[in-house]
């Protein structure tokens, strides 16, 4: 097995943060000359002379990870067959941080470059601490159980007096702490002691485990510096022009971008796409509304409700599955064969049955939808929250004991939020303002002005 399996599953250590929403912010556009054409088109290419470079580079405002958790509040009652009731607790705030690296400028006009971040907790801002016990479903229990369903009686034999030999049991109390950077576990221990090859992980289980001072993998994106037409496009990822998690040529496609920026001169028929590393797949948003972001003048794009459908409800999303009910996405290929699904958090925009069969869910489009935020003349965003939630799919397995009656059940575990918090702080606005040659004012009122991007397009 040995570095590639580990390092699928360790992305169980649900990289599936990181979705993307980066917000370059309003810093940006005011510091662009003037907005005619020609200067934004030679601002927002890849380039070190660009305006955008440096904000490329680092993303230059405050942003936050927020990870709410779903605790089960009737574990015996679930191993009994009833049905789940769960509790959310949180949020949990990390301050992340991002920058690129190893930025290389290719003769083809693309750059590659990888994408480094970090994570701190922020207590302040959060409503509990990292030594809060919250009780979840065992994931290497529960999940590894549905994983054995298939497997000889014998094997399941084995892991059942394994797991009973180390006390483990379908659910769990630990700290948020150990939930999200890890544990020692003795069943992988265990594991790793008798059957060496077997399994991917070593060491500490955390679901956020390998995320932090992680990158995202080696983009090669257009940089549009040449060929305007394919600028911030990922040309590869990993060195792969496409990926081979799914069934079907479609699924696998590499489209869009890395998802920092996109094409300037964006009209509402424009779709935002990109690549997710994290969710192991191209994602498409779509024009909502236009609105105003601190004076300047945005597009909102959301998540159409075909994102996370089905195979039968959508036909081109048939390679994600095997599916279950339309609204969760099966992402167990991309996470070393855990039963893991992707959704809107509280199973927003997916079939009701889904949030019925669980007590305490409440989908709301207000809490639990997501938004990028983008400046249309330039392709800049300027404020986001992508929400995201990760469910496991548990049951009763016949020949593991642990698994009691457990009814089968997409159970939510937790879900996030990221994105900016206090995006515009003052200081930003004043350092550029005290610049006696500030070309703030008359900036201003030009995207002010509205209609900018469609005059200009
Ligand atoms: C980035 O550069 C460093 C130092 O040159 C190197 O060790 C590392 O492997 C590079 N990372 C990637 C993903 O290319
Ligand atoms: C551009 O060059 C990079 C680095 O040599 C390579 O990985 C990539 O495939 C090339 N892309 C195109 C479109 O030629
Ligand atoms: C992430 O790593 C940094 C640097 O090693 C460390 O200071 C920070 O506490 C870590 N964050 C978490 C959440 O463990
Ligand atoms: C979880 O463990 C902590 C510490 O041992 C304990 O205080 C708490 O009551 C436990 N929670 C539940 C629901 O058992
Ligand atoms: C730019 O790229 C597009 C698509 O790849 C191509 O059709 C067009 O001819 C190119 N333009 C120039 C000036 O090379
Ligand atoms: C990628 O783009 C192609 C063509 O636009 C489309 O047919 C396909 O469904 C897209 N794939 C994904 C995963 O979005
Ligand atoms: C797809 O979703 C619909 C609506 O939730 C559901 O009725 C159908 O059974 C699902 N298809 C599969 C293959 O599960
Ligand atoms: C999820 O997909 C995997 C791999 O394609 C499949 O084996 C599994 O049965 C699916 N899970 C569910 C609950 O449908
Ligand atoms: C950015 O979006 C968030 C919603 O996530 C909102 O609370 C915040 O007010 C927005 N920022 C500004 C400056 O409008």
């Amino acid at each position: 097995m040995g570095g590639s399996a580990r390092a699928r599953w360790v992305a169980v250590g649900l990289g599936i943060v990181g979705l993307l929403c980066a917000v370059l912010g309003v810093v940006m556009i005011l510091v662009m000359p003037s907005l005619i054409k020609q200067q934004v088109l030679k601002n927002v290419r890849i380039d070190p002379s660009s305006l955008s470079f440096g904000m490329w580079k680092e993303i230059p405002v405050p942003f936050y990870l927020s990870v709410y958790f779903f605790e089960v509040v009737n574990p015996n009652e679930v191993l009994k067959g009833e049905k789940p009731i769960v509790r959310e607790r949180g949020p949990y705030v990390y301050r992340e941080f991002r920058h690129k690296a190893n930025i290389t400028f290719n003769d083809n006009d693309t750059v590659s470059f990888v994408e480094h971040r970090s994570l701190h907790f922020q207590p302040d801002r959060s409503h509990g601490s990292e030594s809060d016990y919250i009780v979840l479903p065992n994931i290497l229990v529960l999940g590894g159980a549905v994983m054995m369903e298939d497997k000889s009686a014998g094997l399941k034999l084995m892991m059942t007096l394994g797991l009973a030999t180390m006390g483990q049991r379908a659910f769990m109390n630990r700290t948020v702490g150990e939930i999200l950077w890890g544990y020692e576990d003795p069943f992988v221990n265990f594991i790793n002691k008798y059957f060496p090859d077997m399994f991917p992980i070593k060491g500490k289980f955390g679901l956020f485990v390998e995320m932090n001072n992680s990158d995202s993998g080696l983009f090669t994106v257009f940089t549009g510096v040449q060929n305007f037409s394919k600028i911030h496009l990922v040309d590869r990822w990993n060195g792969l022009s496409k990926i081979n998690y799914w069934h079907s040529e479609q699924c696998n496609m590499i489209n869009g971008t890395s998802g920092q920026m996109w094409a300037p001169f964006m009209t509402p028929q424009y779709s935002l796409e990109f690549f997710s590393p994290e969710a192991c797949r191209s994602m498409k948003l779509t024009y909502h509304d236009s609105g105003v972001f601190e004076g300047i003048p945005i597009y909102r794009f959301t998540a159409p409700k075909t994102l996370f459908a089905n195979g039968s409800v959508y036909p081109p999303n048939e390679g994600f599955c095997p599916c279950l009910e339309s609204g969760i996405q099966n992402v167990s290929t991309c996470r070393f064969g855990a039963p893991l699904f992707l959704s809107h958090p509280h199973f927003y925009n997916a079939d009701p049955v889904l949030s019925e069969a669980v007590l305490g869910l409440n989908p709301d489009p207000k809490e639990h939808s997501l938004f990028l935020d983008i400046h249309p003349v330039t392709g800049i965003p300027m404020n986001c929250s992508v929400k995201l939630q990760l469910s496991l799919y548990i049951k009763s397995v016949k020949g593991i004991g642990q698994t009691g009656k457990i009814e089968p059940v997409v159970l939510p575990l937790l879900w996030f939020e990221q994105g900016p918090k206090d995006t515009m702080s003052p200081p930003n606005l004043i350092a550029w303002s005290d610049q006696p040659s500030s070309p703030y004012t008359p900036l201003l009122e030009d995207s002010l002005s509205g209609q900018s991007a469609s005059a200009i397009a």
